[in-house]
């Protein structure tokens, strides 16, 4: 693996503090010596401090879901980018399609998160995807295309190598109907293509997950695709023990690379 793989678990609205605490501490064990491996939690705002704390020292990054493109301003309810990293928080998922399709998210506001992320010195996890009707007429690269080059286009080429791109086909969104490995790779490799078209000496530093009904089981198949250098695992992610099995998946590929 040319990249150090991710795997990042997004809890989406689940978790309770007292529930995160149980997950951590269950979670944090199973993970300590999966060297190699980069790994991150994205957690409902309530959750990010606790976890924060808990995870601090160890291989854990705590990511939260979402923020505003401006960094303070009368957006009632709106949480800032200063506001995630004042508290440690280390990134940001940053337009799911569940942001995009229920909550309005656009293109023109994501180019301005993905700017205000990186001032703010957080991490943007960029997702991306297309709908099942999208695919069925053809027009998955046509999205695709869209939303990786408004998502970056106000980054610098030194950005770009930070980014993380999350191709996250929304018909394989919590239905358990994965990507098969030949889509995945083909949509991925086609990311990786945009991304280099808009700079060519970080195409190959930026790194591309998969999303959509990862599980332990088909973890292992999917990471050893190419041009996949990690997950962004939703429903699987909240069991702590699965989303170890998919660290181990990842760390068992990087420990047969390096021998
Ligand atoms: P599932 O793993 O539940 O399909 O969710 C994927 C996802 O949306 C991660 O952001």
């Amino acid at each position: 693996m040319a990249r150090t793989p991710f795997i990042a678990g997004n809890w989406k609205m689940h978790k309770t503090v007292a529930e995160a605490e149980d997950h951590i501490q269950a979670f944090l064990p199973r993970v300590y010596s999966a060297d190699g491996v980069d790994v991150a939690i994205c957690v409902p705002y309530t959750d990010l401090q606790a976890m924060v704390d808990s995870t601090r020292g160890s291989r854990v990054e705590v990511f939260a879901q979402n923020m505003h493109e401006a960094p303070h301003g009368a957006f009632t309810g709106e949480i800032s980018a200063p506001m995630l990293s004042e508290i440690d928080v280390h990134g940001v998922v940053l337009g799911h399609s569940e942001r995009r399709q229920y909550f309005n998210e656009t293109d023109k506001a994501l180019s301005q998160k993905m700017v205000t992320a990186f001032d703010a010195g957080l991490k943007p996890i960029l997702c991306v995807g297309e709908t099942e009707e999208e695919r069925e007429r053809g027009d998955t690269e046509r999205k695709l295309r869209h939303q990786v080059q408004e998502g970056l286009e106000r980054l610098t080429p030194e950005q770009i190598a930070a980014v993380t791109v999350a191709y996250e086909p929304i018909w394989a969104i919590g239905t358990g109907r994965v990507a098969t490995p030949e889509q995945a790779q083909e949509a991925i490799a086609f990311v990786r293509a945009l991304i280099e078209d808009k700079a060519p000496a970080a195409a190959p530093l930026a790194r591309v997950l998969y999303g959509g009904s990862v599980t332990p089981d088909n973890a292992p198949e999917l990471l050893a695709l190419p041009d996949v250098d990690g997950a962004l695992v939703g429903g699987a992610s909240l069991d702590p023990e699965n989303l170890a099995r998919i660290v181990d998946a990842a760390a068992q590929l990087v420990a047969a690379a390096a021998s």
